[in-house]
This record gives structure tokens, C-alpha cells and sequence, in this order.
């Protein structure tokens, strides 16, 4: 892999120094300074003084309910917390200035003064969460994945959220990582026309179980959490994958031996090729099994020009401001790539204009469900299988 990795740096180094038949050699890197000059002369600015009242629920080995900066934001009263366990629920009251809790969930969300909620529960419960959410007439934004392992559950989901109206937002983190949010800014504005090709990758190496709520994670099929890696196509240019053909991999840790976990799933590793709406492809990974190798990352090939990570290289010259939107002050940028904060600012922001959040529940299914999928077709030796798609009504 070092080989590999010195010979890109290399390839790159050239081409940094090489006429691209007319491309643009300079890149995004330039551009990514005048960004960051544009970012910090942009400063948030409120929409509104309105404080929309929140709940918060989950508070697992992630810590993930206080997480996002719910509780720093101006624009954010939070309510009440919940966590089915004692203990954590008093570390979220704590770490959420929070006075108020509910034993759960199904408690929290009858309480009417609550106006949204932050589903950071376990993977398994999360559109069952949501729904409850929504039919008690409160806007959501859920931790990913949007939905377990379950077309059916796709299905019922989409369909409270349409019978609702109400605002469902998926917390997809790599959706906000500079890097992808970038590409999308620059997909938009044309700088890479059709995607050739792209290439989204979630390594998590663990050859020991990560304990979570009710042992979910043990043997999890590696794409039924697809997001961080599909959010590198969908995320970036809105369109979708039609079909895919996939291959497992089995690195042999106790759980995932024949027998070994609820889920029947032989696999600690997943590689997936989809065909996309645009008529390219794209490589969309989840692996558990390479030695020690943690990362989230993605890079995207189109007609006009190719990104990876800060690095963009193509025909337009004129690129738009790739920044993400600024925070309110006191609101951290948090986890995964600085995408925590921005992705609670963008649900709150977006209840408060009445518009729809980024990744909205077409967005969500349509990042969520082909993983599913993809582990159907590495069942079947790679068996090429159909997408069901999620195409929000026109108008
Ligand atoms: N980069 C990312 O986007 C990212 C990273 C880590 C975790 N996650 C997601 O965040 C979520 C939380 O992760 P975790 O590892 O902390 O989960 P976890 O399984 O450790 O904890 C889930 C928590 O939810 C609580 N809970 C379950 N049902 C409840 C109910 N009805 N009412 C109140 N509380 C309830 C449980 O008591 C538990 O404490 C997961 O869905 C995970 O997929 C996303």
C-alpha cells in the first residue's frame, strides 16, 4: 500500500507541473486558500431569533446525542433528553445543560412542546425512531443509517415522511466533510460534468467486536452502513445508482465464523461496483478486515475534471466558494471531519426557513439503500440485482 501511496504522491507532484491539454494545473488547492480567506470573512448571520425546541435521544458508546452542538446553538432550546439507561441519560442531561429527561423515547416525543428530535440511537431502531418521531407531529434528524437492512422499512419510512410534510434529515457526516462538500459545490457549478467514475471507501478495522445497544454492530453486513462511502456519489451530484454486483470478503474474526451472528453474514468486507443514473460507475466500499486501516474518504472522476481531497483538477476555472456554510459562534464543528456542527446548524436552519434540508429522505434511501443491496448481491457470488430508486416528486 506505502508503494502505492508514494507513487500517487509522485503522479501528482507531476502533474502539478505538467500543461493538462488545456485543464486547469493549478487546482483546487489555490482555490481552496481563497476559500478558506472567503470562509473566515463570511460569519454567520441569523435567519431568525426563533429558538426551535429540541429533544434529544441516545447517548450510546458513541456519545453521539450531545455530540452535535444542539445545545450551543442560538437558534436551539433543548427540551428534554432520553437514553433508555439511567446512567447515560444523566451524562446527556449533563452534557447537554439539560434539566429535563424521559426513560425513553416513546416518553419524549409525547411531550408537546418538543418541536424536533435528534434520533442518536442504536442503527437497528433508527426509522422505527423516526416514525414514532414524525407521527407525533415533530421533525427529525436521525444518526445514519436511515434504515437497517430493510427495503420494507425503506419503504413505510418515505412514506411518513411524505404523509407528514414534516422535515427528516439523515446526519450524513462525509456529506459534510470539506472535502465532499466541495466536490458537490463544484459538481453544481459544472466543474466536473458527468461523473466517469467515483470511489467512496468506509475502512473500520476491528477484529474485536465494538460493544453497542444490544450487541448490533456483532457481525454486522459490512454495507448495510454504506453511507459514508455512497455520500461520495450521491452526496456529491444528487443523482443515483441503478444497479450493482458486489463481492464479500471473510477476514476470519470469531464473529463473523458460520453460525456466528444474527444477521447470517459471512462477510467482514464488502466492495461494491454500481452502475450511476449518469451512466458511469462507482466503487463503494465498507471493510472491516485491513489490517489496523480507519478512514472515511472518497474522490470523484468526471468529464470535465477529477477531486481528491483538497485537490481538484479541471476545465473550470472559476470555481464557486467550496466552504461550508459558517457556524454560529459557540457551536464547535465537532467529529468526523468538522461535519458535526454543520449538519445540526443545517436542520435547525432548515425548519426555520421551511425549506428542505440537505439530505433530505430521497437523499437518505437513496445513500442507504443500495448498500443493502450490495450485500444481497455478494450473497449471490455478485449477482448483478436492480436498485429500487427514490426520486423526490417534481415540483
Ligand atoms: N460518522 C457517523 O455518522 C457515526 C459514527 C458513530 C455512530 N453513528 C451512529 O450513531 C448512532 C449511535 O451510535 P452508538 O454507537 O452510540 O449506539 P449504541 O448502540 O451504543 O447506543 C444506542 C443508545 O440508544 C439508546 N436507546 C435505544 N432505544 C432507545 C429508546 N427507545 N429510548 C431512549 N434511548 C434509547 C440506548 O439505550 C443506547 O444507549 C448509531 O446509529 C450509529 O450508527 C454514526
Amino acid at each position: 500500500m506505502s508503494d502505492n501511496l508514494i507513487y500517487r504522491r509522485d503522479f501528482l507532484q507531476k502533474l502539478g507541473t505538467m500543461s493538462l491539454g488545456g485543464f486547469v494545473a493549478n487546482g483546487l488547492s489555490a482555490q481552496a486558500v481563497g476559500a478558506q480567506k472567503k470562509q473566515g470573512r463570511r460569519t454567520w448571520k441569523p435567519v431568525s431569533k426563533r429558538k426551535v425546541r429540541v429533544g434529544i435521544v441516545g447517548y450510546g458508546v458513541c456519545r453521539f446525542g450531545a455530540a452535535f452542538g444542539f445545545q450551543d446553538h442560538p437558534n436551539v432550546e433543548v427540551v428534554a433528553v432520553s437514553d433508555l439507561i439511567g446512567e447515560r441519560r444523566r451524562g446527556l442531561m449533563k452534557a447537554c445543560r439539560c434539566g429535563n429527561s424521559y426513560e425513553s423515547l416513546e416518553m419524549l416525543v409525547k411531550d408537546t412542546k418538543i418541536e424536533a428530535v435528534f434520533v442518536a440511537t442504536d442503527a437497528p431502531s433508527h426509522a422505527r425512531h423516526c416514525m414514532e418521531v414524525l407521527n407525533h407531529d415533530k421533525h427529525v434528524m436521525t444518526a445514519v443509517p436511515a434504515v437497517f437492512g430493510s427495503i420494507e422499512q425503506a419503504e413505510q419510512l418515505l412514506e411518513t415522511v411524505e404523509k407528514t410534510g414534516l422535515k427528516y434529515m439523515m446526519a450524513e457526516t462525509s456529506s459534510f466533510r470539506a472535502d465532499c462538500y466541495a466536490m458537490r459545490q463544484i459538481y453544481r457549478a459544472g466543474g466536473f460534468g458527468r461523473l466517469v467514475y467515483s470511489e467512496g471507501e468506509y475502512f473500520h478495522y476491528h477484529s474485536k467486536p465494538i460493544g453497542s445497544f444490544k450487541d448490533w454492530r456483532i457481525g454486522l453486513p459490512p454495507l448495510w452502513y454504506p453511507t459514508h462511502s455512497t455520500a461520495y456519489y450521491v452526496g456529491v451530484t444528487g443523482k443515483r445508482f441503478t444497479s450493482v454486483s458486489c463481492v464479500g470478503f471473510n477476514a476470519g474474526f470469531p464473529a463473523y465464523k458460520s453460525g456466528a451472528n444474527k444477521y447470517d453474514n459471512p462477510f467482514t468486507d464488502e466492495v461494491a461496483l454500481f452502475q450511476t443514473s449518469e451512466g458511469g460507475s462507482s466503487r463503494m466500499l465498507m471493510c472491516k478486515g485491513i489490517g489496523g486501516l480507519v478512514v472515511e474518504r472518497g474522490r470523484v472522476f468526471g468529464e470535465r475534471g477529477w477531486m481528491e481531497g483538497t485537490e481538484y483538477r479541471g476545465a473550470t476555472k472559476d470555481l464557486p466558494d467550496t466552504s461550508r456554510p459558517p457556524l454560529p459562534p459557540g457551536v464547535p464543528a465537532g467529529g468526523h471531519g468538522g461535519s458535526h456542527g454543520p449538519l445540526a446548524n443545517e436542520f435547525i436552519t432548515s425548519i426555520i426557513e421551511d425549506r428542505e434540508p440537505m439530505v433530505n429522505i430521497y437523499e437518505a434511501l437513496a445513500m442507504t439503500v443500495p448498500g443493502i443491496i450490495a450485500h444481497k448481491s455478494a450473497l449471490k457470488d455478485g449477482e448483478t440485482i436492480k436498485v429500487p430508486q427514490y426520486t423526490p416528486p417534481r415540483g
